[in-house]
């Protein structure tokens, strides 16, 4: 499948988003901006009527393969990947690649063009974005980025997902939803940020300053927030987080940062998700919803970015947004394979 300028960073000029599940069929899903909100809702009931009945064996995928390759390591999106796939009727490979990277034996482009003879979808976790791009430029299959560089499409959809469960209307006693993202404007930032703004859900991004979000990813959001109707507002006080429905943060050393963890753990020292930072979320709720929410893709650092108190809190919902990989990310296979 093919995107129009194919190098990163290139948001702004693609394609028009889908806007329902009968036009996700055969899309690519590169950047959680291929999703309009009408989409996301679909996606959103059927990922809840899935999850539902996710014992009885289904037959959507059947004949399919979907191939799952993976630079960097995973947990949760490989296993939700493998056996989401097998759930649906359809088989999924794993293509280890975290010795040799895309592009180093074969070019990316003869790769895409041998996949496409095989298999039904590519699933693919890249160091540099431009490498899920170049795989749907020259495959005519549907490409799914399981995590880049610059976005996680798939856990912004689950996130969402796992928000939307606890408030269907995206607002809480009619006021819209309002999520904290609190550490670096990394890869799993920015697919959050286009999630919720382009739900219409409140998002404060709470960064030192030069760790907050890429530029033409903020513009992009402040304009996808317009058309929604919600706010995306960036900050580096923490005070910003007062009076928001869910704090979600990530670890400060993505893949790949290993050689920057000295500083980074300097530069983050201050933006701990601790009990005071929870406790000043959950100031001007309503009583109705209970504690702000607390969130994290994980794999988390306990004792570096979230305290174990937090992680471990009845407010923490960190193993529902696991869980609900697998459903989001099968609604999603089941409509762009349907
Ligand atoms: N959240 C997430 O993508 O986890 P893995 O790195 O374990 O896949
Ligand atoms: N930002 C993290 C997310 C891991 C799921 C990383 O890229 O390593």
């Amino acid at each position: 499948m093919q995107i129009s300028g194919a190098s990163s960073p290139a948001p702004l000029n693609l394609p028009s988003p889908a806007r329902s599940l009968a036009d996700l069929r055969n899309r690519d899903l590169l950047t959680f901006t291929q999703l309009a909100k009408p989409c996301v809702l679909e996606l959103f009931a059927l990922a809840k009527e899935l999850k539902g009945t996710r014992h009885q064996q289904r037959t959507t995928l059947a004949n399919k393969s979907v191939i799952l390759i993976f630079e960097k390591a995973s947990l949760r999106t490989r296993l939700t990947f493998e056996l989401g796939v097998g759930m649906l009727g359809g088989r999924a490979v794993y293509m280890d690649h975290s010795v040799q990277r895309l592009g180093e034996r074969e070019a990316v482009k003869d790769y895409a063009k041998n996949l496409e003879r095989w298999l039904h979808c590519i699933v693919a976790r890249v160091y540099d974005q431009q490498i899920v791009e170049e795989l749907a430029e020259h495959s005519s299959v549907p490409v799914i980025n399981a995590l880049s560089d610059r976005f996680h499409p798939c856990q912004a959809l689950a996130d969402l997902f796992t928000l939307w469960e606890r408030a269907p209307s995206l607002t809480v006693e009619g006021k819209r939803l309002r999520i904290a993202y609190v550490g670096d404007g990394n890869n799993v930032c920015h697919s959050l940020m286009h999630a919720a703004c382009t739900l219409g859900v409140d998002i404060t991004v709470v960064t030192p300053k030069r760790f907050d979000p890429a530029d033409d990813i903020a513009a992009q959001c402040q304009q996808l927030a317009k058309e929604s109707g919600s706010t995306l507002t960036l900050a580096s006080k923490l005070s910003a987080v007062e009076a928001h429905h869910a704090v979600y943060t990530d670890v400060w050393i993505s893949m790949g940062q290993a050689d920057q963890a000295g500083k980074r753990l300097k530069v983050f020292a201050d933006y701990q998700v601790d009990h005071e930072l929870m406790a000043r979320a959950t100031m001007g709720l309503p009583a109705s919803w209970g504690p702000s929410k607390f969130m994290h893709c994980l794999p988390a650092r306990r004792g570096v970015e979230v305290t174990d108190d937090v992680i471990d809190s009845p407010g923490s919902i960190v193993y529902d947004q696991a869980e609900n990989r697998l459903h989001a990310q099968n609604a999603l296979l089941a409509s762009i394979l349907a």
